[in-house]
C-alpha cells in the first residue's frame, strides 16, 4: 500500500517537474525573442529606422534597378532608405561610405562585396555594433553579415557557359570580359562560366581580362584583346555593361561576325539582341533584390529568424524571347 502511494507521489512529481521544464523553456525562447526585438529598435524612435543602400556605381542602370526595389519595399514598410555609392567604381570609395554608414549608426546597411579582405572586416564591425548587415549582388560569405540576397553567381555563370554551348557551333576561341577582378560575383560567375566551357574541347577561353564596370574600359579591354588574338570568334561578358562595350568594339574593328554573348538586362543589351548584335544575355533580378534585402532587414528588425541565403532567379534573353514583357 505505501509502496503504491509512493509511487503516485513520484509520478505526479514527475509530470510537475516535466512541467516547470517545458514552461522554463518556452518562457526563454519567448524573453530571446522580445530582447532580439528590443536590440534592433530604431534609435531614432521618432522617426522610420534608417538604412543605408550602398552600391557599386552610383548611376549604373543595374543599380538603378536595385534602388527602384528597395524604395519600393521601403514605402510598403516605413524604411528611410537611402541610396548611395561612388560615381565610378572604386573600392576605397565604398568602404568610406560603409565606415560613414557604421560610424552613423544607421539601424542596417546593405551593401555589395566587392573585396573580401576590405569588407569582411568592416561587416563585423559593423555587426559588433548591432548594425545588421545583408550583403547584395555580392556575397561575403567569410563574414558575419545576416544573409545575402542575390544570384547564385556560380549557376548563373554555367548558364552563360550552356547559352554559348548551344549557340555557337564549330571548334571556336573565346574572350571573356568580367565586372571586376576581386569581387565574389564575377569570381563565382568566371568559375561556373569555365566549367562547362571545359567540358566541350572544341571551345577554349583564350583570353579574360576585367572591364571595371565602365561600358568604355570594356570596349577599350575587347579591342585590346580582339587585336592581340584575331582568332577569337566569340565573345561573352559577365557584367551589365561589357556586352554593349564589346559591341562597340566589335564595330570599331568591323568584326560584326563575332558572337556575343553578355549578361543583364539593360535597355541597349536588349536593343542588340534585337538587331541581332548580341546573341543572348544571362538576366538577373535586380530590382527583386532590392525589394527582398529590405523586406528581410524589416524582419530581422522585427525579431524574426531569416534565412543566411536568399538567391533570386535567372534566366536567359536571346531573339526568340527578347519581345515578351521585361521586369522592372
Ligand atoms: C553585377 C553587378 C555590377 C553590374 C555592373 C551586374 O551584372 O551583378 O555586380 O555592379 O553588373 O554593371
Amino acid at each position: 500500500m505505501a509502496q503504491k502511494k509512493w509511487t503516485i507521489i513520484l509520478i505526479v512529481l514527475f509530470v510537475l517537474f516535466l512541467y516547470v521544464f517545458f514552461y522554463f523553456i518556452i518562457v526563454t525562447q519567448q524573453l530571446e525573442r522580445t530582447v532580439a526585438r528590443l536590440q534592433y529598435q530604431p534609435k531614432h524612435m521618432s522617426q522610420y529606422p534608417h538604412i543605408v543602400l550602398i552600391s557599386q556605381v552610383f548611376d549604373n542602370p543595374y543599380w538603378r534597378k536595385i534602388e527602384n526595389g528597395a524604395k519600393e519595399a521601403a514605402k510598403q514598410y516605413n524604411i528611410n532608405i537611402e541610396y548611395t555609392g561612388p560615381l565610378q567604381t572604386s573600392i576605397d570609395e565604398q568602404v568610406k561610405l560603409l565606415e560613414k554608414a557604421i560610424a552613423s549608426r544607421v539601424d542596417g546597411i546593405i551593401v555589395q562585396n566587392l573585396k573580401d579582405e576590405a569588407f569582411t572586416p568592416l561587416i563585423d564591425k559593423a555587426i559588433s555594433r548591432n548594425i545588421p548587415v545583408i550583403t547584395i549582388d555580392a556575397d561575403a560569405p567569410k563574414s558575419r553579415r545576416i544573409a545575402y540576397v542575390g544570384t547564385n553567381n556560380f549557376e548563373a555563370g554555367q548558364l552563360l557557359g550552356k547559352a554559348v554551348v548551344s549557340r555557337v557551333d564549330g571548334e571556336r576561341a573565346i574572350g571573356v570580359i568580367i565586372g571586376t577582378d576581386t569581387s565574389e560575383n564575377q569570381r563565382l560567375r568566371l568559375q561556373g562560366f569555365l566549367s562547362v566551357i571545359a567540358e566541350h574541347p572544341r571551345l577554349q577561353v583564350v583570353s579574360v581580362t576585367s572591364s571595371n564596370i565602365s561600358r568604355i574600359q570594356a570596349s577599350i579591354q575587347a579591342e585590346q584583346m580582339l587585336r592581340k588574338h584575331p582568332n577569337i570568334s566569340v565573345m561573352v561578358g559577365t557584367s551589365a555593361l561589357d556586352a554593349i562595350g564589346i559591341r562597340m568594339a566589335v564595330k570599331n574593328l568591323h568584326r560584326e561576325n563575332i558572337q556575343i554573348f553578355g549578361f543583364d538586362d539593360v535597355e541597349e543589351t536588349m536593343e542588340a539582341i534585337k538587331e541581332g548584335d548580341i546573341v543572348a544575355t544571362v538576366v538577373q533580378k535586380p530590382y527583386d533584390m532590392g525589394y527582398s534585402a529590405v523586406k528581410l532587414m524589416v524582419d530581422h528588425l522585427s525579431g524574426k529568424q531569416i534565412d543566411k541565403e536568399h538567391f533570386t532567379a535567372i534566366e536567359v534573353i536571346d531573339r526568340q524571347n527578347v519581345q515578351q514583357g521585361r521586369n522592372k
